[in-house]
């Protein structure tokens, strides 16, 4: 059936639902290059303004999912999960948390992307370790997933090629903040990527995408429907990201993060939200008899991260690349450290080198943030809270800039919860 693309966009324009046949043909003929630019911006500006109801937004998904590969892992020896970031200011999660379920008994598909703007890629990141490679063919990856139980690579462009092209428009248009669009994207590929289960982290405050907790959770309740109809168990935690994750900010010092993190160690926030997370995936593969906290401890979840690594070209003994220049920002004044804010930290890390503005641009393996201290601790006047590591000296004044109102210290500090709460179908 074919329809005229103004009348599509006219109907949303005008409030009205977008029907079954409406969405499967304007997203085939979008693939295809048979609606133009101009006129799929304008229908998800038309979204963005009017939204889509539950069925429109099961459509889309499945329409997009339909333009390319679905991937399976039913001949897999074990369940397969999956977890899916919504992006945040050192969010490294990924790196010591795909080893740790491998090491429970569920195998671990996490196909990944690169950063953009202020939140950092986890493919970005683990090619800091020299050798490791992203790009793996889907024999290669289904080989790994059977022999390691972990595979972080990039997401090949056979699946949804519909999104990639919808999201690189979306970017340059101003609509990819529409909750029917993101939820769709996200769980167009993650469905296609055909893992069982799908827990979903859906971060909160100003590092994140929502600002707003209310907004995090209808996109948190959107995409858990979109899992569970498609046949996937799906969970989301909604999670806080008024402040970073860990102690650093920035690709080669994120996975120092998560090596240490693996070896037992490491920032009690990263430690929980690794074990939340892992406990949440094993549940849902069905996997109930196995602590994660313990494999951290026994080292059975750093085995399998060596493993992991090496079956991707990287060494996983290799020392990691550290920044030439580094300068140091201090504690104006002696209380508690009640602030720290995760958007000024993550825009300061790629000022510095570590994120791209546009897809095509490099990224330094060596820049970003470490921090010295996180809300809630006891700090001195003239004691060092932030280091900034960068290529070059030039990119300090810029990542300084970001940093002006970033860091609170007061009298008092109310800790708030990680995991602010847990959205199921
Ligand atoms: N991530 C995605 O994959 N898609 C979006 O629309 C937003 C974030």
């Amino acid at each position: 059936m074919s329809f005229d693309a103004v009348d599509v966009i006219r109907t949303k324009r005008d409030k009205g639902e977008l029907s079954d046949e409406q969405i499967d043909w304007v997203i085939d003929a979008y693939t295809h290059g048979a609606v133009a630019d101009e006129q799929m911006s304008s229908l998800a500006m038309a979204i963005l303004l009017n939204g889509m109801n539950r069925r429109e937004i099961a459509r889309w998904t499945a329409a997009m999912i339909a333009s390319g590969e679905r991937m399976d892992f039913a001949k897999l020896s074990r369940p397969t999960a999956d977890k899916h970031s919504t992006g945040g200011v050192g969010d490294k999660i990924t790196l010591p948390l795909a080893p740790l379920v491998a090491a429970c008994g569920v195998a671990v598909p996490q196909l990944s992307g690169r950063g953009l703007g202020h939140t950092g890629g986890t493919l970005d990141k683990l090619e800091s370790i020299p050798g490791w490679r992203a790009a793996l063919s889907n024999d290669e990856l289904m080989q790994q997933l059977e022999d390691v139980g972990a595979v972080i690579c990039a997401a090949g462009d056979g699946l949804a090629p519909a999104d990639k092209k919808l999201y690189a428009l979306r970017d340059v248009t101003g609509t990819v903040e529409a909750i029917p669009l993101i939820a769709s994207s996200i769980m167009s590929k993650k469905i296609a990527e055909g893992t069982g289960a799908l827990v979903l982290d859906v971060k909160v405050g100003t590092g994140a995408f929502m600002k707003d907790l209310a907004d995090a959770r209808e996109l948190a309740e959107t995409m858990v429907a979109l899992g569970t109809d498609a046949g996937v168990k799906t969970v989301a935690l909604l999670t806080d990201m008024s402040t970073p994750l860990g102690l650093t900010a920035g690709n080669a010092l994120e996975v120092r993060e998560s090596v240490e993190v693996l070896a037992g160690g490491g920032p009690a926030d990263v430690v929980e939200l690794t074990v939340a997370l892992a406990a949440e995936m094993l549940a849902a593969a069905g996997v109930t008899d196995v602590d994660p906290a313990e494999r951290l401890r026994d080292g059975t979840a750093m085995d399998a991260w060596r493993r992991m690594i090496a079956a991707q070209g990287g060494d996983p003994d290799a020392d990691l690349p550290v920044a030439p220049e580094k300068h140091v920002v201090k504690a104006q004044s002696t209380g508690v450290l009640s602030g720290l804010d995760a958007l000024a930290v993550g825009v300061a890390a790629w000022r510095l080198g570590a994120g791209r503005a546009r897809k095509e641009d490099p990224v330094s393996a060596v820049a970003g943030v470490e921090m010295h201290a996180k809300p809630g601790d006891q700090v001195s006047e003239g004691q060092p809270l932030l280091t900034l590591h960068a290529d070059d000296t030039s990119r300090f004044d810029r990542a300084l800039e970001s940093l002006a109102d970033a860091i609170q210290i007061s009298a008092a500090y109310t800790p708030t919860p990680l995991v602010i709460d847990r959205i199921t179908a």
